[in-house]
């Protein structure tokens, strides 16, 4: 079966022909993906046929829900190869999953994190206030353009480094770092791995027994599935060393009045009533996922990259962040354009040519302000892109710099430009 027999654009309800005759090209899968009707089915099929809550009534509603729920649990753990679903909590999204993990370890002060320069603000702020709070040390490995240097990992390793906490694929480039050589340093010198997968679990095969990473945070709405789930993977033993972040109904397995004792993972750490809905759409989304296969995934958004980084690569004002092979990138092309505002461009692409991209910081500030950079254009591509939008992309970059010559004060190129319907957002974002 090839590519298209599977992966069916009409699946996508959002990417439908308007009324007026449109076409949406959503190019913001990074962000947010699209999600199939098989999602929307799931989700509407719980609240319609079984809207009960799961671990607690015995009735035949509260069963079904029960059943499906740990149903969802199982596909997380072999959509990681994990291995033991007893490994997977859910959660809202994976900034939840990372805080999990910081709030919940037993930190000394003086204990020491080791991140990369290039986190996104979910992998930053937390060891920021962590430090505040707890007295943890930040240390920073300031990534090269290109590739990674396991030496100079090493070289940051201090006999106090308890955790390494790092990106698998940068939402901001789209690289890639080699987690499995990373593991084994950081295992050696004695430390725990902590990875953000948000970017690559949706694009790449991921086999967390390979990688042997200790936790792996990921966020249901970038693969497909809906908002406000997200789950924490890691080996059952890892799980039982941290602290809950809240606790409550489901928590426990007794209380008195003054005194409980807590269920082993993952129920421990899953408070309250779930969003039992999105979990079964994350389900869903995962099936969805399988029967096109991750690697045929990856092989797509390397093509429309690819097909992207030609049509524009004789364009010297259109500048490519982070690796120059399309290959080291596949689901993302971020570029910078000289005399345009990343804001601007993107508004231009959305009212003119209907390609909707992200622009501004994408959440790491703080790799833009190192720089003395405002930002740029993030295009993100996934399973339902296709080559016509990867088109609509290059045309509507390139009639923007015919449109706007490199000169032309910001204001000027802003009223060249076809008016934004919208005014340009007053926060960095
Ligand atoms: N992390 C998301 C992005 O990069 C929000 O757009």
């Amino acid at each position: 079966m090839s590519f298209s027999d599977v992966i069916v654009r009409r699946d996508f309800p959002a990417l439908r022909e308007r009324s007026e005759g449109t076409v949406p090209v959503y190019l913001d899968s990074a962000c947010m993906s699209l999600v199939p009707q098989a999602v929307l089915g799931a989700m509407e099929e719980y609240y319609r046929d079984f809207p009960g809550c799961a671990g607690r009534s015995l009735h035949r509603f509260a069963e079904e829900v029960s059943h499906r729920y740990e149903r969802s649990r199982e596909l997380c753990s072999e959509f990681l190869s994990l291995g033991d679903p007893r490994g997977i909590v859910f959660l809202r999204n994976a900034t939840e999953a990372l805080n999990l993990v910081g709030q919940g370890l037993p930190w000394k002060r003086g204990d020491r994190v080791l991140i990369s320069d290039q986190e996104h603000n979910s992998n930053l702020v937390l060891w920021q206030r962590l430090a505040a709070e707890r007295g943890i040390r930040i240390d920073v490995l300031a990534l090269p353009e290109s590739g990674f240097d396991l030496e100079q990992l090493r070289g940051q390793l201090h006999r106090s480094t308890r955790l390494v906490s790092l990106f698998h694929t940068s939402n901001l480039d789209g690289r890639s770092l080699p987690i499995r050589e990373i593991a084994e340093v950081v295992h050696d010198h004695g430390a725990q791995l902590l990875v953000d997968g948000c970017q690559a679990a949706p694009h790449l095969p991921v086999d967390l027994r390979e990688l042997r990473v200790d936790y792996y945070a990921v966020s249901a709405h970038k693969m497909m599935g809906p908002t406000g789930v997200g789950f924490l993977a890691a080996p059952f033993e890892q799980l039982s060393g941290l602290r809950p972040l809240l606790t409550g109904g489901e928590t426990v397995e007794w209380s008195t009045l003054t005194q409980h004792a807590l269920r082993p993972p993952p129920h421990r750490f899953e408070a309250g009533l779930q969003n039992y809905a999105g979990v079964l759409g994350t389900g869903a989304a995962i099936e969805y996922l399988g029967r096109i296969g991750r690697d045929q995934i990856t092989a797509h958004d390397r093509a429309l990259n690819a097909r992207v980084s030609r049509g524009l690569a004789d364009q010297p004002r259109v500048h490519v962040l982070g690796p120059s092979a399309p290959a080291d990138r596949p689901s993302v092309y971020a570029f910078a354009l000289d005399g345009v505002d990343p804001a601007d461009a993107a508004l231009f692409l959305d009212a003119g040519h209907h390609v909707m991209v992200r622009s501004g910081r994408h959440c790491v500030h703080s790799w833009y302000e190192a720089r003395g950079l405002e930002g740029n254009v993030r295009a993100s591509f996934y399973a339902y892109n296709t080559e016509a939008d990867a088109d609509a992309l290059v045309n509507g970059v390139t009639e923007l710099l015919e449109r706007v010559p490199e000169s032309a004060p910001k204001t000027t190129a802003r009223r060249t430009m076809a008016a934004p319907a919208r005014a340009r957002p007053k926060r960095k974002r």
